[in-house]
């Protein structure tokens, strides 16, 4: 079977296409036909070498595919079953420990960019109802981050306020499912362009980050004295604002660091003058990606796929990604 490799010390130019052998699943394991993957910014930073890997790491943590054969001791899956892989494979349930979240597909362990792989039964949930394995594969890592932002840690409810911070695949996720559950919805855009889709999606207000500087004073203008949620993607370059954003009770979760915000400062009275809960959130368990499933296949929602590229341009579709051209989700099908 194909798969791409990670060759040290990363970058586009080492990932290497090679084959290996199929294996067979052992009892409590599934074999699956991988058919998509999806790219995102945590793949991204393993290929390009800035999360560095063992020599020969297969990436992607997200994939979709078919049960191909299930191990003797397997009950929940069978043959032909539409199956997709999750970011965290050993945390099921509960709280996250590190034990649960020492294992990350496509970084600790090998991920999704192969054509076959066995895996315990526990490492898969089934897809939502009619979607096809490139749409499956958009969800592991943003939909699933969205998710818990949004309706695991907060609890939203129909009339709250959401701000979602660019149009990348979590971002968008955040908003169809924000919309989904009643929320208004405010975000942030460096393109003009992007905010004319954002707004076709439901978008009360729209704020370009690049032309107003401290765009958090005016989300909470537009919405009247702040929104419930933040998901916050740039931490260093984006938390002050997004406090500023927030209403006075309301909570942000510290998901990414684009614009370079590894560091940054937090105006703190403000974080407790306003009772703001902040908290960093990464993906989350198999509980609650079987509640996003249910809740997906209830309210009909599909992913926004903007471009979609074969088995052998996973270089090109990084590439792309690195233009930030997209809006939404880029995926690999074969
Ligand atoms: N903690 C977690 O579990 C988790 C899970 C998923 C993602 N993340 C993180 O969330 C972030 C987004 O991930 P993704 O996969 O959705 O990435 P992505 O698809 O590559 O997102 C890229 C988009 O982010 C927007 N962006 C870039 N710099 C920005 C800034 N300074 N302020 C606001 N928006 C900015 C741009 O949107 P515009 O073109 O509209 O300006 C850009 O097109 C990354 O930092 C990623 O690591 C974290």
């Amino acid at each position: 079977m194909r798969v791409i490799e990670v060759k040290t010390p990363g970058g586009f130019d080492h990932l290497t296409l090679t084959d290996r052998a199929v294996s067979d699943p052992k009892p409590q394991e599934v074999s699956v036909q991988w058919h998509a993957t999806s790219l995102n910014f945590h793949d991204y930073l393993v290929a390009n070498g800035s999360i560095p890997v063992p020599d020969g790491r297969i990436p992607m943590s997200d994939g979709a595919g078919e049960v191909m054969a299930v191990g003797e001791e397997v009950r929940e899956f069978a043959v032909g079953d539409k199956v997709m892989s999750m970011f965290f494979p050993n945390w099921i349930d509960g709280k996250p420990t590190l034990r649960k979240t020492i294992g990350i597909m496509g970084e600790t362990l090998d991920g999704c960019m192969a054509e076959q792989a066995c895996l315990p039964a526990t490492a898969l949930t089934k897809i939502p109802d009619g979607y096809s394995y490139a749409e499956a594969a958009t969800l592991p890592c943003a939909a699933l981050t969205a998710w818990r932002g949004l309706m695991e840690e907060g609890g939203l409810t129909a009339g709250e306020t959401v701000l979602v911070e660019g149009t990348g695949g979590m971002s968008v996720f955040a908003l169809q499912l924000a919309k989904a559950a009643g929320a208004r919805v405010f975000a942030t855009t460096s393109s003009a362009a992007k905010a004319e889709r954002l707004k076709g999606m439901g978008v009360e207000a729209v704020i370009n980050y690049k032309e107003d500087e401290r765009w958090g004073k005016t989300i909470n203008k537009l919405s009247d004295g702040g929104v419930d949620y933040v998901l916050d993607v740039g931490g260093g370059s984006t938390m002050k604002q997004s406090v500023e954003a927030a209403k006075i009770g309301g909570h942000i979760s510290s998901i990414g660091i684009l614009g370079g915000g590894r560091k940054g400062e937090i105006t703190f009275p403000k974080l407790f003058f306003k009772h703001l809960t902040l908290k960093g959130i990464a993906v989350g368990s198999r509980e609650m990606q079987e509640a996003m499933v249910n809740a997906i296949n209830v309210s009909g929602m599909k992913p926004v796929i903007d471009r979609s590229f074969g088995f052998d341009e996973l270089a090109d579709a990084f590439r792309y990604q690195e233009t930030g051209q997209h809006f939404g989700k880029i995926v690999l099908e074969w």
